[in-house]
């Protein structure tokens, strides 16, 4: 046994010899080892990039981290003892690493004497002096650096550190996704297995302590004998846990990885096959700046109308609970509008057969419906205006309602012609009723972006209505028609109108959790047309973002939600902020996540981006990211993006990204103390997401069967695979034969 001296003394490898705020630099001592250090307890690779070096002073010891490693020429070789100037030396290859400050490592005694423990801190008090010994830590100084010290962060394992005697790394979820967590690295670096890794590690734990909680709370309360707390403890934590993970899969990949997890939800496009559920999102969810995107609506004419023509739907939509008078201003207005649309349809309707006879009619009708609702409890304020209104319009009828006996002996009625300025009174008389009737639909906040229920059917046709009654006809063609593709597709048509209707409610419950447990779903949305597709995220995202936006207002506490998005440079997209005039939905994805990136910690609300293309992110939601995984990254420019994202002292650390074999990234920022080089834990086969790279070889050497029936794709790619409308091509029994 070595004296601690001694110990120390093996352990040095070098003397430092230069000190800025942001990097050290050490010259390496000519016996500090090459390749692999045996000193330290462990073998340990030394020198590397990336590895640890400590720097002891008063305080503790400082801890460096190896960001560069070289050879500079000397006169002189580097040797112990008086120099003899009378020797030729020859210019002397000299090892320096230069390093990066992290932290301090801080000795505590441990209770009851013995070895001391150690603990880090993070940043550096008392920088080392020119001439302070660099040292290589021990096994056990290195576990401290990287293994975490508090019990939350040791919550989660998700690998372990092999430039730090394999310690390790753990994580705390609450750190993790609580302040948003950008994976990011090439294809095929593991982004998605790290993701896929992360919320099944994640998951698997809460399982774990759920079910140590249960078993310790059950035996407290059999201890005392109390059933009641056995059944609160057991109604508390059995069951899987209360976890809300919502995957937006736009590859497709995480359905398969997650199968055997109970109480996944799996979601895709109609039709849906094993064992995944339908997904739905009813065009009614989408908000009036949703559907602009869609639409392309235009500022001037064919926004306002959209808009209003969303406002109207959703007001006079059937439903419960809200107020009658809503209902009535909503049905006013179309009473009014249909009145207008006749006027401006020219006397001549009037006068002529059968015009005046639908007009007079129609003028009855309303009239009798405003009486009914004269005298009806809950609209009583507004009894003397609409009694005032019904009779008046009744009256105009009344004039023209005329009857006469046929040869037959039937009594026949009908209207005569109306003039103008009848038609004119009876628009003025509804047109005064509705001013004195308060526009309550917004005192109830109800507007067009309400998630009220609508049917999508007469939409188009509500558009062309009101445009024609403002005579803007002419601009709101591509509107109209826009609306009327999107809702024939046939391909969308079960997920923008599910039959039945789902109520926001049930699709909450479907894709956030109900009751007192969370939901783990995944939504495929790989069969999504490309240009839905956008959008289809974006309202995904921001009704969960809603969401949990008034669960925490009605509730006073948040209700923690994470929301995984993959490829994420697609879809949240760097762009221009200036406002464009008219909004396209990668635009609408992008203020969504941009807006979940700033707002969404409040309401529990955290994001996992990965992306392949971090240049191509949007900036605001990379700021907004607190927790990196950094994977193997080649390009330049997401090189320098990525290193934009660290602290300056930090930026060397990064270099070794394009290096990064699969399975390695670098952790850093909130959720970790100190970065650290991680290789991530082994995801069995059939747990990684399904993302394998093409086999050409196999598909060409027959090794692997790839049959081609491009019939049924055809029909499956038109719609047309339940309508044997033609007969196309041989019949089956023609082909068997
Ligand atoms: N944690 C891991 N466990 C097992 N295999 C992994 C892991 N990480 C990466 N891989 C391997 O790397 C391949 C690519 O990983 P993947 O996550 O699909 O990359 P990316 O999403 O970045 O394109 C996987 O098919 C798998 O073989
Ligand atoms: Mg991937």
């Amino acid at each position: 046994m070595s004296k601690p001296i001694e110990q120390i003394a093996a352990l040095t490898i070098g003397t430092v010899e230069s000190v800025s705020p942001s990097e050290i630099k050490v010259l390496l001592e000519p016996n500090a080892p090459q390749a692999t250090a045996l000193n330290t307890g462990v073998p340990t690779g030394f020198p590397r990039i990336n590895g640890y070096v400590l720097i002891p002073n008063e305080t503790g010891a400082v801890v460096g981290l190896v960001v560069w490693l070289g050879v500079e020429r000397s006169q002189f070789p580097k040797r112990t003892g008086l120099k003899d100037f009378g020797l030729v030396d020859l210019p002397f290859p000299l090892r320096k690493i230069s390093l990066t400050p992290l932290g301090t490592l801080l000795a505590t005694k441990r209770a009851g004497g013995g070895e001391n423990a150690y603990r880090l801190e993070r940043g550096v008090s008392a920088f080392p002096s020119v001439g302070d010994a660099a040292q290589l830590p021990t096994a056990e100084q290195l576990r401290s650096i990287i293994e975490a010290s508090s019990k939350e962060d040791r919550r989660v394992k998700i690998g372990t550190s092999p430039l730090a005697a394999n310690a390790t790394v753990t994580v705390d979820p609450d750190k993790i996704f609580g302040r948003h967590l950008a994976v990011l690295g090439n294809t095929g670096s593991g982004k998605s297995c790290t993701v896929a890794g992360l919320i099944r590690w994640s998951l698997e734990k809460a399982r774990k302590e759920r079910a140590r909680l249960l078993k310790e709370a059950l035996e407290t309360a059999q201890e005392l004998g109390d059933t009641e707390r056995e059944n609160e403890a057991a109604e508390k934590h059995r069951g899987p846990p209360n976890a809300r993970f919502i995957i937006l899969d736009p590859n497709g990949e995480y359905s398969s990885a997650f199968a055997d997890c109970p109480g996944v939800r799996r979601f895709t496009i109609p039709p849906a096959k094993g064992g995944t559920k339908d997904f739905c999102l009813p065009a009614w969810m989408w908000n009036s700046h949703e559907w602009c995107a869609f639409t392309q609506a235009k500022s001037g004419v064919q926004r306002p109308v959209l808009m209003r023509a969303l406002r109207e739907l959703r007001t006079v939509s059937p439903r419960t609970g809200i107020d009658r008078i809503v209902v009535l201003t909503a049905l006013l207005r179309s009473y009014h509008r249909s009145l207008v649309n006749d006027r401006n349809k020219g006397a001549i309707a009037f006068i002529d057969k059968p015009g005046k006879n639908d007009f007079g009619q129609k003028l009855h009708a309303i009239a009798r419906s405003l009486m009914q609702y004269a005298d009806e409890d809950d609209l009583s304020k507004f009894k003397d205006i609409l009694s005032y209104t019904g009779n008046a319009l009744k009256r105009i009828a009344d004039d023209r309602h005329k009857t006469f006996t046929n040869e037959a002996g039937e009594m026949i009625e009908y209207y005569q012609a109306f003039d103008s300025s009848e038609v004119e009174n009876a628009v003025a008389a509804l047109d005064k009723c509705i001013e004195s009737i308060p526009d309550v639909d917004q005192h109830l906040g109800i507007n067009e972006d309400s998630p009220i229920p609508f049917a999508p059917s007469n939409f188009a046709e509500l558009i062309e209505q009101i445009a024609a009654e403002q005579g803007q006809s002419q601009y709101v063609d591509t509107l109209v028609l826009r609306v009327k593709m999107l809702l024939s597709d046939m391909r969308l048509m079960p997920v923008l109108t599910p039959t039945p209707d789902i109520s926001l409610e049930e699709w909450l419950n479907q894709f956030i959790g109900s009751g007192n447990s969370g939901t783990f779903g995944i939504i495929d949305l790989s069969l999504i047309s490309s240009d839905v597709l956008h959008l289809v995220i974006a309202v995904v995202a921001r009704i969960v973002f809603e969401a949990t936006q008034r669960y925490r207002k009605l509730n006073d506490q948040e209700l923690p939600t994470v929301l995984v998005l993959e490829e994420a440079h697609t879809f949240v997209r760097r762009g221009s902020d200036e406002e464009s005039d008219t909004p396209t939905p990668s635009h609408m994805c992008r203020q969504t996540f941009e807006r979940i990136a700033r707002e969404g910690r409040k309401f529990g609300l955290g994001l996992v981006l990965s992306s392949q293309r971090p240049s191509e992110l949007s900036p605001t939601v990379l700021a907004q990211c607190n927790t990196f995984i950094l994977h193997r990254i080649v390009n330049d420019r997401d090189q320098e993006l990525v290193s934009k994202l660290v602290p300056d002292n930090l930026g060397g650390l990064l270099k070794e990204l394009p290096s990064l074999p699969s399975r390695q990234a670098i952790l850093l920022g909130w959720a970790a103390t100190v970065p650290t080089l991680v290789e991530i834990t082994e995801l069995p086969e059939d747990h990684r997401p399904r993302s394998s790279d093409p086999k050409f070889w196999d598909v060409w050497t027959g090794e692997e069967d790839r049959p081609i029936n491009w019939r049924e794709i055809v029909e499956n790619w038109t719609g047309t695979q339940n309508k044997p409308t033609r007969p196309s091509g041989p019949s089956e029994e023609e082909n068997a034969t």
